[in-house]
């Protein structure tokens, strides 16, 4: 099977709100309604729009693009979801009607975009469709390699009595790319979730920006705007017209 942009969604669809559920959703929705502005928002990877649906359910007009049709499905399937304007496609060509005041993707999800070039690709296609006045939102992992010993990492978890979770990766430093495996053993059986990132350090996703005639304006260490350091795990990265 060939692994697309739509095979991580399509086989984590019925799960991924388990794997996931609901982090810090109201303190990322209260940044994400005060950089939407009042104008319209557009989430790249919505998913199940565990983030979507309350920034909706607070006024704000969100779209999404997503490439899995079954992700899709969990949406619709809860309370404002039926009529939420969702494009299925591939988020790195932003193929969507006018401009908004914000465009975000969350949870490391632009590096689910698996080569450079087509995060440079997204890059630019945001930029096409922000607002004058419109921010790009880039919510992500600050690489960290010696995680890998040899190239390879296996971490485990007992979510609870009856399950073991494996995740399982392999690194390849040279396309900055993991790929990996949740792997799900319950006495129901094994279940494998393939997944792909390509990641990138902050400082090579503000040169993409700069490709695309954006500049940054705020980085965070965390979604309650602590200062980003070389300390940080993650970022969350706020891009704006240069
Ligand atoms: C990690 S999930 C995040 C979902 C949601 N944003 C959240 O934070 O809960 C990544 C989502 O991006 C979608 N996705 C991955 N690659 C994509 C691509 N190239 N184009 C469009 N959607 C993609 C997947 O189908 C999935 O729904």
């Amino acid at each position: 099977m060939d692994y697309t942009a739509a095979t991580y969604g399509d086989r984590m669809a019925g799960v991924y709100d388990s794997f996931y559920g609901s982090v810090n959703v109201p303190k990322r929705i209260d940044v994400l309604e005060e950089l939407a502005a009042g104008g319209r928002a557009l989430e790249l990877g919505i998913g199940t729009g565990s983030f979507a649906l309350p920034l909706a359910a607070r006024g704000v007009e969100v779209h999404g693009i997503d490439a899995s049709e079954a992700m899709v499905e969990q949406l619709r399937a809860k309370a404002g979801g039926a009529e939420a304007p969702v494009t299925i496609g591939d988020f790195a060509d932003v193929e969507v009607e006018g401009t908004y005041s914000l465009i975000y993707v969350l949870n490391n999800t632009l590096f689910m975009l698996t080569e450079q070039e087509e995060q440079v690709r997204c890059f630019e296609n945001v930029a096409a469709h922000l607002d004058a006045s419109g921010v790009f939102l880039v919510d992500a992992f600050v690489p960290d390699v010696t995680r890998f010993d040899r190239g390879r990492e296996v971490r485990a978890r007992l979510p609870d009595l009856e399950t073991v979770r494996l995740d399982v990766s392999t690194h390849d430093p040279m396309q900055q790319l993991v790929d990996f495996r949740h792997v799900l053993v319950s006495e129901a059986g094994i279940r494998v979730f393939p997944a792909k990132l390509r990641y990138a350090w902050p400082s090579e996703l503000d040169l993409m920006a700069r490709l695309a005639g954006l500049r940054l304006r705020e980085r965070w260490g965390d979604w309650d705007r602590t200062a980003f350091t070389s300390k940080s795990e993650g970022h969350v990265s706020v891009y704006e017209r240069a």
